[in-house]
C-alpha cells in the first residue's frame, strides 16, 4: 500500500532522531512492500525564521492531506525571552488544535533491559507497563483569556483551567476504551479536593464509567499520583488526566523508563480502533535538547517507537509496528545505548549507529 506522511523534524536534536525514525521506516517499506511518500515542512524555530509563523498555513494544509504526521521536537533557545510575540512551542499547540487532536497516547513501558539505567532501583521497576492517557487540547494550554496585563499594583497574568462535560467525556472514553483492552483498570487523576475543573472531571468519569462496567475506575489526586509513580509505578494500567497534569507526569514517568528518550506518544482525533486508519500526529515526549544537538549524541528511540505508534494507530499496520518494537528490543539486550541510557558493561554508540543497528534488525 501507499501512505502519505507528512515529516516534521523541528529543532533541536528534531533532525537528527527524525533522520533515524526515517531509516526504520524505510526499512519497513522494503521489508513489507509498503511505499510511503513523505512530504517534509516546517514548524517550530525553523518555521519562525523563515516565515514569521511557528506554523505556517502550508505545513497545517500538507498534515490535512496526510495519513500521518511524523514530528519530532520544537524549542529553540534563540525564542526564550518571554516577550517575544512568537514562540515555537506556539507551533505544535496549534498543531494539535488544528488538528482537533484532544488524545495523547503516551504508553511508559520499562525495558528489561534498562531498569539499571534509571535512577530508581530496579525492582521498583521491573514490569512497568502502563499507559498515560493525556487530554491535549483543553485545560490552561488552550485558556480563554490567556494574557498578562497591567494594573494599579502591578502586573497580573492568567491562564485559567477551564473544561467542559463534552471534553472531559471524549478523553475519559479514550481512557475506559483502553482499559477495556488491556487490565481492565483505569485511573482518573485530578486535583478534586481543591479544583472545580477536577469536580467536574470525577463527576464525568463517574457517569461515563457506567457504559464500562467491566472496567474498575479509581481516582487519585495529581500529587499523590506523582508520588505512586516513583514509589509502585507497577500498579498502573491506564491512566486518564487532564492536559497540564499530564505534561508533567509523563515527564517524570519518561524517568522510570531510563530516560526521556525512550517514550514514544501518539496523538489522535478519536478512539483508536483496531484494524482501522485513524489519522494522527505522533512525537517523541522528549522536547529539542538545544544542548546536545548536533553531536550525534542524541537518543533516537523515542522517535524509533514513535513509527511503530504511527504504524500501529494511523496507518493500521500492526505486523509492522512490531517489528520495529522487536527490533529496539533487541538492539538493547545486545547492549548497545546512547549516551542517556548508558550503564556499567554496555556498548555506547551514536544516534546514526544505533539507528543502523535498530534498522537492520527490522
Ligand atoms: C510535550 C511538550 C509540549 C507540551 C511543549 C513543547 C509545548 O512538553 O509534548 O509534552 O507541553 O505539551
Ligand atoms: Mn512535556
Amino acid at each position: 500500500m501507499k501512505y502519505r506522511v507528512t515529516v516534521l523534524p523541528g529543532d533541536g536534536v528534531g533532525p537528527e532522531v527524525m533522520a533515524e525514525g526515517m531509516k526504520v521506516l524505510d526499512a519497513v517499506a522494503k521489508k513489507f512492500g509498503h511505499t510511503f511518500k513523505l512530504e517534509y515542512e516546517l514548524i517550530g524555530a525553523v518555521a519562525i525564521d523563515k516565515t514569521d509563523s511557528a506554523l505556517p498555513d502550508e505545513t497545517l494544509k500538507m498534515c490535512k492531506k496526510s495519513d500521518a504526521v511524523m514530528l519530532a521536537a520544537v524549542g529553540d533557545p534563540r525564542y526564550d525571552d518571554p516577550k517575544l510575540p512568537v514562540h515555537p512551542e506556539d507551533g505544535l499547540l496549534a498543531l494539535r488544535k488544528g488538528l482537533g487532536l484532544f488524545a495523547n497516547i503516551r504508553p511508559v513501558k520499562v525495558f528489561d533491559e534498562l531498569v539499571n539505567a534509571s535512577t530508581l532501583k530496579p525492582e521498583v521497576l521491573r514490569g512497568t507497563d502502563f499507559i498515560f492517557v493525556r487530554e491535549l487540547t483543553g485545560g490552561v494550554y488552550f485558556a480563554k483569556p490567556k494574557k498578562q496585563w497591567i494594573t494599579a499594583k502591578g502586573r497580573k497574568a492568567t491562564d485559567s483551567m477551564t473544561y467542559t462535560e463534552q471534553e472531559i467525556e471524549r478523553i475519559v472514553r479514550v481512557g475506559f476504551e483502553l482499559a477495556r483492552s488491556r487490565k481492565k483498570r483505569l485511573v482518573s487523576v485530578d486535583k478534586a479536593n481543591v479544583l472545580k475543573s477536577s469536580r467536574l472531571w470525577r463527576q464525568v468519569a463517574i457517569e461515563v464509567s457506567k457504559d464500562y462496567p467491566d472496567v474498575a475506575l479509581s481516582h487519585v489526586l495529581v500529587d499523590a499520583c506523582a508520588m505512586q509513580l516513583i514509589r509502585t509505578p507497577t500498579v498502573f494500567d491506564v491512566i486518564v488526566t487532564e492536559n497540564l497534569f499530564g505534561d508533567i507526569l509523563t515527564d517524570e514517568a519518561a524517568q522510570l523508563a531510563g530516560s526521556m528518550g525512550m517514550l514514544p506518544s501518539a496523538s489522535l482525533a478519536g478512539i483508536p480502533e483496531s484494524g482501522k486508519q485513524t489519522f494522527g500526529l505522533f512525537e517523541p515526549i522528549h522536547g529539542s535538547a538545544p544542548s546536545i544537538a548536533g553531536k550525534d549524541i542524541a537518543n533516537p528511540v523515542a522517535t524509533i517507537l514513535t513509527v511503530a505508534m504511527m504504524l500501529r494507530y494511523s496507518l493500521a499496520l500492526e505486523k509492522e509496528a512490531a517489528s520495529i518494537e522487536k527490533a529496539v528490543e533487541i538492539v538493547l539486550k545486545q547492549g548497545y545505548r546512547t549516551d542517556d541510557i548508558m550503564a556499567a558493561g554496555n556498548t555506547r554508540v551514536g544516534t546514526k549507529q544505533i539507528g543502523d543497528l535498530i534498522a537492520a534488525e527490522v
